[in-house]
């Protein structure tokens, strides 16, 4: 048992009590920004002249040898100690003697935890953005090359109008693209320092929290020390972000694992990509699909967890908040695992475009247009609608596309129909008319392409 705080006790912790209350074993991982925090603290201590130069440059010499060792892996972090904090502090004391002793002044483990908390999901919030946008590269190579590519569009899972991959991709292209903006507004919300906040009430040091704001690249310090110490709401909507892309993700990944089945096959999962079967040898699964969809769960998880743990404590720290690492760092670690072996799957997998099309051509995808027909030959939308209806009834029974029946066999239904209804409810026509921005029309979805290149190159 390595404590901080023995000084007002006469029994020793129970051991048992000591396990429960210690966090080693998982702040742990953010031994990094801790030691960054403390040799901003330092600079700061030593230009406030609350420490000497001498000293200054001592602890943060120590501190940074500290952390080369911990990075090059010649000093373990030893669980023996309650916390990270205190394990840097004892190491720094062991090394620099009375001078050691001296890095805590005017600070408390809540404003330091405070303060790593916020740096590590800092780092989190700009590699997940990192991840998506390669995301968003891959999806938008995939749109630059399938502006033709056509596929049935769907709702209820029942095939609907025709549309291209271009366009069911770009369709993804805005989800991640908003989830990027959502991150870069957490950015500039949390991107406040919390430290100077003391235990709650700030110190009695005349700390210059704009520096040490500074040198840690913050915009500026907190603006009350309570907050400063009990605020964990950026990471909270770090989370909530996070279960936002897992759902878009798990919803690309459902579709990935129909368009895979045997029944679709729209697509095929390259080999380094898929799974087999321990008995049928037949079997490719795509279990990365189907984990990623599964693991939307664990990240949903966190953020409830966080919300509720939050939710009863009164002003300022309390211990609870102590939960707010566990269930957080394996959320970011799913999270950023997930967008990467998606992306990985995405760029590898390959299109039968070939059985796109025939889906498209063969589940009256163009019936919607060939009402659109009679419309313009004057006939009533609401009638139009009737006799496709009809049309569709009759193909149903013949097993044919409408494109199959001949004109005589359509203007027995309707007189209205002439020779240039082929060419009207070809699939080229259905998707190149749909020319309104955010179409699927090969010139609107080109435009989109380009704003979104623009938006990538940015
Ligand atoms: N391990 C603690 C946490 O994660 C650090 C802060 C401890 N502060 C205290 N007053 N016990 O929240």
């Amino acid at each position: 048992m390595a404590q901080l705080w023995g000084g007002r006790f006469t029994k020793e912790t129970d051991q048992l009590v000591y396990n429960f209350n210690a966090s080693i074993t998982f702040d742990q991982k953010f031994y990094k920004q801790d030691i960054e925090g403390s040799i901003a603290h330092v600079k700061m201590l030593g230009k406030q002249g609350i420490l000497t130069e001498q000293e200054m440059n001592d602890i943060v010499k120590t501190l940074q040898e500290i952390l080369s060792e911990v990075e090059a892996g010649t000093l373990e972090i030893s669980t023996e100690y309650e916390d990270i904090h205190s394990f840097v502090e004892a190491k720094l004391i062991e090394r620099l003697g009375d001078t050691g002793k001296k890095l805590h002044t005017g600070r408390s483990r809540n404003d330091q935890v405070a303060l790593d908390m916020r740096l590590f999901t800092r780092e989190a919030v700009k590699d997940t953005d990192a991840l998506l946008k390669e995301l968003l590269e891959t999806i938008l190579h995939i749109m630059e090359e399938n502006t033709e590519t056509i596929m049935p569009g769907f709702t209820h899972l029942q095939k609907a109008q025709p549309i291209t991959l271009a366009h069911h991709m770009g369709a993804y292209f805005e989800m991640f693209k908003r989830d990027r903006l959502r991150l870069h507004d957490i950015y500039e919300r949390m991107n406040y320092c919390p430290l100077g906040s003391g235990a709650l009430a700030g110190t009695t040091y005349p700390l210059d929290r704009d520096y040490t704001a500074e040198l840690l690249g913050f915009y500026g310090p907190t603006l009350n020390s309570m907050d400063g110490v009990s605020d964990r709401d950026y990471l909270i909507e770090y989370l909530s972000a996070c279960s936002m892309i897992m759902m878009h993700l798990s919803r690309f990944s459902e579709e990935v694992i129909i368009w895979n089945s045997n029944e679709y096959q729209f697509v095929e999962i390259d080999d380094a990509y898929s799974t087999g079967s321990s008995i049928m040898p037949q079997k490719k699964n795509p279990d990365i699909a189907e984990l990623v969809r599964g693991k939307t769960g664990r990240v949903y998880g966190a953020l409830t967890s966080l919300l509720t743990t939050m939710k009863g404590i009164p002003l300022a720290y309390n211990k609870d908040m102590q939960e707010d690492k566990e269930l957080s760092f394996d959320a970011m670690d799913t999270v950023k695992g997930c967008i990467a072996l998606f992306n990985g799957m995405l760029a590898t997998m390959k299109f039968n475009k070939d059985i796109m099309r025939s889906s498209a051509n063969n589940g009256f995808t163009n019936a919607t247009d060939a009402a659109d027909y009679l419309v313009n030959h004057g006939v009533p939308f609401r009638d139009a609608h009737g006799i496709v209806g009809q049309i569709v009834l009759y193909c149903i029974e013949k097993g044919i596309a409408i494109d199959d029946m001949s004109l005589e066999e359509l203007k027995a239904i309707s007189p209205v129909f002439e020779e240039d209804i082929y060419d009207a409810i070809s699939m080229e026509t259905c998707v190149n008319k749909r020319l309104t921005i955010g179409a699927p029309g090969k010139d609107a979805m080109e435009q989109v392409i380009a704003l979104e290149k623009e938006y990538l190159n940015q």
